[in-house]
């Protein structure tokens, strides 16, 4: 289950948000911890979710946030609770965070450049991110995941010195293809660096082999990277790490996808790419019992598409069509 805590964000990444921002949620609008606490509560009782991953927009910015993950660990002593977070202030909260019940964080990191940092968020916070990473680390919240979205010409060359570096620390990172969720809808097929791209820009320095832990429906495919020797061209001393490539576009992965989404406003969204939405949170103010929400979300469920359809037909790909949501609004 992938819930949405907020629309909010302090960085502007350029695959994602507008310069401006957009038009953010009310406060009465959006869900309100104890709404929160509640949904969560159904969902792990009445359909079986197993895992949580707390989304957004950016969940930092929520005031509540360390009281939203107490409440949902007082009722579920046992269940993974994860965050992804862009990781500015992250510096400050994870020790809170930990002892309030979070699992472990994934953390949006694009580039170690400050200048191309900046120019892909439109926000000078590299080291404010790259501090709450480590305070991440350092606070028990691991196995931290770092997510880099590839964008030509801007910091696809970078790759293998960004795997470097997170293999020297112990971070998992994955590469993502960039999807069309962004707001100023400037995706463009031959525009996106592809997973097939990915592993030619790491074979400079690396040898990728495959990983033999189970996928599980994960978005991404993992590797076990070892260096590459550059005298022979072949792969020399131990297995560094692993790396991750999440290739939503050109290597989907629908047809193992069992994801719920929750929005900051309280729609279930059966799918990332979903063009119909139902409103949770409404039958919930209406007064609606445990077993009738559970009901609803079921039945939102059922309608959960094959597949996105982005990859049916090549460069046109005229059957998909852009979903209305940025991926802010969405949660990821
Ligand atoms: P881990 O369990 O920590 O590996 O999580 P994750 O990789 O599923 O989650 P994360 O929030 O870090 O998301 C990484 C990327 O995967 C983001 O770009 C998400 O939008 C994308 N992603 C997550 N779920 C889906 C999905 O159902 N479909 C697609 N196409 N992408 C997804
Ligand atoms: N395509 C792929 N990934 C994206 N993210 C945000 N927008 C996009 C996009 N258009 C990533 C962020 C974050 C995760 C939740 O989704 O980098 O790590
Ligand atoms: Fe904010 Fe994440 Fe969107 Fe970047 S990708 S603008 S950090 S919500």
């Amino acid at each position: 289950m992938r819930l949405s805590l907020t629309d909010k964000c302090n960085l502007r990444c350029t695959y994602c948000m507008p310069a401006e921002g957009l038009e953010w949620l009310s406060k009465q609008a959006v869900m309100t911890g104890d709404e929160i606490v509640r949904l969560v509560r159904i969902g792990v009782n009445a359909l079986g979710v197993r895992e949580l991953r707390l989304t957004g927009g950016e969940p930092l910015v929520r005031a509540d946030l360390v009281d939203i993950i107490a409440g949902i660990r007082a009722d579920h002593p046992d269940l993974p609770i994860s965050m992804t977070t862009n990781g500015v202030g992250l510096d400050k909260k994870a020790a809170a965070l930990k002892a309030a019940g979070l699992t472990r964080i994934n953390v949006s990191l694009d580039s170690l450049h400050e200048e191309t940092f900046t120019k892909l968020t439109r926000r000078p916070f590299l080291d404010r991110v790259l501090a709450g990473v480590d305070a991440a680390w350092a606070a028990g919240l691991g196995p931290v995941k770092l997510n880099a979205v590839l964008m030509r010409g801007i910091n696809d060359a970078e790759s293998p010195d960004l795997l470097a570096w997170a293999l020297d620390r112990g971070y998992e990172l994955r590469f993502i293809e960039q999807m069309p969720l962004d707001a100023d809808h400037g995706w463009t097929r031959r525009n996106m660096i592809t997973a097939a791209e990915i592993r030619e820009l790491l074979s400079r320095d690396f040898v990728l082999g495959p990983d033999p832990r189970e996928r599980d429906g994960a978005p991404a495919e993992r590797f076990e990277v070892r260096r590459r020797d550059t005298a022979t061209g072949v792969a020399s001393g131990p297995v560094l790490g692993t790396v991750g490539i999440i290739a939503s576009v050109t290597e989907p992965f629908c047809s193992d996808c069992r994801r719920t989404r929750i929005t900051a406003e309280g729609k279930i969204m059966s799918c990332l790419f979903s063009r119909e939405e139902f409103d949770l949170l409404g039958l919930l103010r209406e007064g609606a019992t445990d077993a009738e929400l559970a009901e609803r979300w079921q039945d939102a469920m059922w309608v959960k598409p094959k597949a996105h359809g982005m990859d049916h037909t090549g460069l046109g790909a005229a059957d998909f069509v852009q979903p209305d949501r940025s991926m802010s609004a969405i949660g990821g």
